[in-house]
């Protein structure tokens, strides 16, 4: 079907007032799909929506549910084309992708395109999960529980529950299922979902486009990066779910989603559709203040430093470049996350907010006798036990972010593991984990980390935390490096023989750090994990109370790793006085950004291919109207992370862009959303079609994706 002719496009961006680039329609949340036609419905055709809720979630026919995947349970993904392809992020990839590079073999750096089915790289490890039908299941998870029942009792008798419904619900077939509380406990949703196994590599940008601008750009606005990895799914010849072997085929999916070549306005309605990972709406004042004051910044401060010393060793080789290029962007991203998240409250006054909205609530509940019975000391109690969790907080994050994560300790507990487990089968799969742990380590960096952090732990964990390795002389972190059980000789030697290994590990001095370090882990973590079990019930008391409040008003639940759809729509925003953020970028700002220079060495290199193409300015049908290539775009979508790799859909449906990030302070909606300041950041779809095919020459992939409202002048 042919497009508006462009006059009009053009006549309709002259209508646009300034004004309209900033869409203030936007509603927070992130739903479930099973309750849009309850909820959402109106308002999504009211924003512009031509489909109704049938559309996007239904279980008796298909609908766009049925395109969606988790993809490694981390991410989100879809399929776009009748042979199970599948499209997610390259940070997403990442891991998957760096998997496969080597200093010879640098997928990472080169990208890499699989030219047939046979190239398609196995993936193990890694799975993309669809959801059959998502029900909901209070009544059964609360069976036989009633006021009186004992609180003690309470948890093991909705465990049971739990494990029964969800065994019911998949005797016979060859699903998963699991149930999940919402609203803090007070509604419980099941997920029957399918899971593939085997998911293979078919193509990714190099890094200077995966992953233009590196950490820099990250976060940020504008931004122009080809956030985007290929993967196959593939199953039995049945069409069931088998482990990988040479005789599966690419998966026939229920659905495919096409790709809209039509491209964007602002204003035009759009939804996100995906698995956001886990956000707080419902943090009183003392919890933010807690989060804002305390806990992000020592957080901030711990991985900080940890960046610092990776980087200097990063750049030193180019073996430890790639070995730790997956946990540099990690550490990275919430580093920058949180730094975002606290800037993002502070300016909005967030606390002084949720006080005013406290005090609501408050006035509220005094009006009446029996909400003063149910509500009257829910927040003073929430307060109460958020002073607790202050007491083992600062521990708790120094253990946890600086020295529980820290790589030689896990590996250490790795080991430890390894040399108890006496089922062969499982200690192989231990094995393998050693292995590739190792193939990502260096020693040098590895000491010069721990040895930051065990000071920075000095520095601002109370002394009761202190370790017995600070009484002695010397730095604490060089005799935990003693008998050289970091290296693959020593794993050779061992891994075969768990009496033998037991007995080496238990001559290793880093054993009592590290069981020391266990030791306090767990009290800290108890002392804050006590009261924060608190808060969570009477949170659940809390937003009871809210919903009762305002009984005409759809409430979203938290995120919690379950299917979920946001809507908004597209458009710019104005995040200081004076500064305009436009809705979208180009190929243009690509090469703007160019710093000249040699690959890897720096976030802003641009190869010859990519530069000369951009010269030719021939982009066909992925140019825009007015003959830019469009690059990424900004949407008012509620997301959070997890939703990388998430589609945006258009009115109809059609996918147009690819989720991979926020802006900066937007990353304060994990806490507290606003339309006016919070935007999710895409990959627009004709920026993957073209680095596909003009970038990477890989017809054969655009040749299996549908394409639909192509651009008059390519026709
Ligand atoms: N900020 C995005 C997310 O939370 C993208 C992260 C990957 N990119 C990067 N430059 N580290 O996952
Ligand atoms: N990049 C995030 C992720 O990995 C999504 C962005 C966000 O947190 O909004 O899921």
């Amino acid at each position: 079907m042919g497009m508006k002719p462009s006059f009009l496009r053009l006549a309709m961006l002259c209508i646009y007032s300034l004004a309209s680039i900033f869409p203030a329609k936007a509603d927070q949340g992130m739903w479930l799909p099973l309750l849009l036609k309850q909820l959402n419905e109106e308002r999504m055709q009211e924003l512009g929506m031509k489909m109704s809720a049938e559309d996007i979630y239904s279980i008796n026919e298909g609908s766009l549910k049925d395109a969606i995947v988790s993809f490694g349970g981390y991410c989100t993904g879809q399929v776009i084309s009748e042979q199970g392809l599948l499209l997610t992020n390259h940070h997403c990839g990442y891991g998957v992708i760096q998997s496969h590079s080597s200093v010879e073999n640098d997928l990472l750096t080169n990208g890499f395109w699989a030219p047939s089915l046979e190239d398609e790289i196995a993936s193990p490890g890694l799975h993309a999960t669809f959801i059959i039908r998502i029900e909901e299941v209070t009544e059964k998870v609360m069976a036989g529980i009633t006021e009186d029942t004992p609180e003690i009792k309470l948890e093991s008798l909705i465990e049971t529950n739990i494990a029964k419904v969800s065994a019911d619900a998949i005797e016979g077939t060859h699903y998963q299922a699991e149930i999940k509380p919402f609203f803090n406990g007070s509604e419980y949703y099941m997920f029957v979902t399918e899971r593939f196994e085997d998911v293979r590599l078919v193509g990714a940008p190099p890094t200077f486009i995966g992953k233009y601008g590196g950490d820099t750009d990250n976060w940020e606005w504008p931004r122009h990066v080809g956030d985007f990895s290929l993967f196959r799914i593939y199953a039995a010849p049945d069409g069931k779910p088998a482990p990988y072997s040479e005789d599966n085929v690419p998966l026939k999916p229920r659905r495919s989603l096409n790709l809209s070549l039509a491209g964007i306005q602002p204003g035009d309605f759009t939804m996100v559709f995906g698995f956001p990972g886990r956000t707080q709406q419902y943090l009183t004042s003392d919890a933010v203040k807690l989060l804002v004051e305390e806990t992000n910044p020592h957080r901030i401060g711990i991985r900080e430093t940890k960046l610092e010393i990776m980087d200097q060793y990063m750049q030193a080789s180019d073996r430890v470049r790639i070995a730790y290029a997956s946990k540099y962007a990690s550490t990275a991203n919430y580093w920058k996350k949180w730094i975002g998240e606290s800037m993002g409250l502070e300016s909005y006054d967030a606390i002084t907010r949720k006080k005013a909205l406290e005090a609501e609530f408050m006035e509220w509940v005094n009006a009446e006798a029996g909400r003063k019975a149910k509500y009257g000391s829910v927040l003073d109690d929430i307060a109460a036990e958020v002073q607790k969790v202050q007491k083992g907080n600062v521990a708790y994050q120094y253990l946890r972010e600086g020295l529980v994560r820290h790589d030689a300790i896990q590996y250490f507990q790795l080991l430890y593991a390894l040399a108890s487990i006496q089922d062969t089968g499982e200690r192989e799969e231990y094995l393998v984990e050693a292995k590739r742990f190792l193939k990502n380590f260096d020693l040098a960096t590895d000491k010069a980390v721990l040895s930051a952090m065990l000071d920075l732990y000095r520095e601002n964990v109370p002394s009761t935390y202190h370790l017995s390795a600070f009484a002695k002389a010397g730095d604490p972190a060089e005799s935990f490096y003693e008998g050289d059980w970091l290296s693959m000789e020593w794993l050779d030697e061992y891994a075969g023989n768990p009496r033998a290994h037991q007995k080496a590990l238990y001559d290793l001095t880093a054993l009592e750090m590290v069981a020391e370090i266990q030791e306090f882990y767990s009290t800290a973590r108890g002392e804050v994990n006590g009261p924060q079990a608190k808060i969570d019930a009477l949170t659940k008391i809390y937003i009871e109370g809210l919903r009762e409040m305002n009984a005409d008003r759809a409430f979203a639940p938290d995120a919690n790793s379950t299917l979920r759809v946001a809507f908004g729509s597209v458009g710019g925003m104005e995040p200081r006085d004076g500064l305009v953020y436009r809705h979208y970028t180009t190929l243009d700002g690509v090469i703007a950004k160019e710093v000249p220079g040699v690959a890897n060495t720096h976030e802003f290199f641009l190869d010859e291919k990519i530069k000369m193409l951009a010269e030719s300015r021939e982009y066909g049908r992925w140019a825009d109207e007015e003959g830019y290539l469009p690059v990424n775009f900004l949407a008012s979508n509620h997301t959070t992370g997890g939703n990388s790799g998430s589609p945006i859909l258009d009115a109809e449906g059609n996918l147009i862009g690819l989720n991979f990030d926020r802006t900066w302070q937007s990353t304060m909606s994990d806490v507290m959303y606003n339309a006016e300041i919070c935007r999710n950041i895409a990959v627009d779809v004709r920026y993957i079609g073209w680095v596909i095919e003009k970038y990477a020459g890989a017809d054969r992939l655009i040749e299996e994706m549908n394409f639909v409202n192509e651009p008059m002048a390519a026709e």
